[in-house]
């Protein structure tokens, strides 16, 4: 297996990073525009290899696609991160053109990849690498779900007490501070609701510290988050390389589900070796479409922009 890691910023890195440890490729290669960048943090990267005990040839390189000629999979992180008090979707203006050249360039060698897009604002840089590769839609896959579902489970470990492993719980809708939506009422703690265990405010305030989980982070850290984003790219890459058919929350091209179209969006999808391979319908109930319908607005305004630029 071949994967390619574009953007060695820190998320990018951190991706890199687990997908070595976990052994998920033979070759990794690692590509950031920044003179020197990627050779540099891929030579750091190897240098763990016999402290770590993996096996993964990491190579870095200076925006020279042909070293990533044949990818079966390819992460894309570049772009420009948020600042304090900025929201994903002011990125668009900087990271639509970036997105654009990179999904041009990894579509001339890899044809046949499956992108997974961790850029910002992630719902619309998504829907562009849809459009401007023309890749089957199920070799595209927008990363936010899954990072805001374990944030999710994080949220709810911290009140319950419990283990995040023993949660399960997803977030659907876009990946923007207002966009998302915790499905509470679906969350359940080794399968008994989490509402035997919660009060209203207690659900109230975790859908809350949820939705703005990455701004927290922004303004505690001063950027993004990178340690969960680059995580959660790492969890998609072994879904694909091990076909393992999990159920992850990610942003796809939607054609009727959930209402809506010519959009992509965050919803409940099983991952394997063909990229999202199925989306299943959770049922919402109207509360919950209703929320849905109003996180697709918001994206679709957002991926009309893309018509200006
Ligand atoms: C986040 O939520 C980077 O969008 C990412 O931290």
């Amino acid at each position: 297996m071949k994967v390619t890691v574009v953007g060695a910023g820190a998320v990018g890195a951190t991706c890199a990073d687990n997908i070595a440890r976990k052994e998920l490729a033979t070759e990794l290669v690692l590509l950031d525009i920044k003179e020197g960048l990627a050779e540099g943090k891929a030579q750091d990267m190897m240098q763990t290899a016999t402290l770590l005990g993996f096996d993964t040839k990491i190579t870095g390189s200076t925006n020279d696609y042909s070293k990533t000629a044949s990818s079966d999979v390819v992460v894309i992180t570049s772009g420009i991160p948020r600042k304090p008090g900025m929201t994903r979707e002011e990125l668009i203006g900087t990271n639509a053109g970036i997105v654009k050249t990179v999904a041009e360039n990894i579509l001339k060698h890899s044809p046949n990849a499956i992108i997974i897009v961790i850029s910002n604002p992630m719902d619309t840089m998504t829907y562009l690498a849809l459009q401007s590769t023309g890749l089957a839609k199920n070799k595209i896959i927008g990363m936010g779900g899954t990072l805001d579902s374990s944030r999710f489970k994080f949220q709810l470990s911290q009140h319950l007490g419990c283990s995040p492993a023993d949660l399960n719980a997803v977030v659907v809708g876009g990946h923007g501070d207002t966009t998302m939506i915790p499905l509470i009422r679906l969350a359940t703690w080794n399968s008994a609701p989490v509402s035997n265990f919660l009060d209203a405010a207690q659900q109230e305030k975790i859908v809350k510290d949820t939705m703005v989980g990455g701004a927290t982070l922004t303004s505690l850290i001063g950027t993004s988050a990178w340690y969960a984003p680059g995580a959660a790219g790492a969890a998609l890459v072994e879904a694909i390389v091990r076909d393992e058919k999990k159920l992850f929350t990610c942003c796809v091209a939607l054609d009727g589900e959930y209402g809506q179209k010519d959009i992509c969006l965050g919803v409940p999808v099983i991952i394997g070796k063909n990229g999202w391979e199925k989306i299943l319908d959770f049922k919402l109930n109207e509360t919950e479409l209703a929320a849905f319908s109003k996180s697709a607005d918001a994206v679709r305004s957002m991926n009309d922009v893309l018509k200006t630029l």
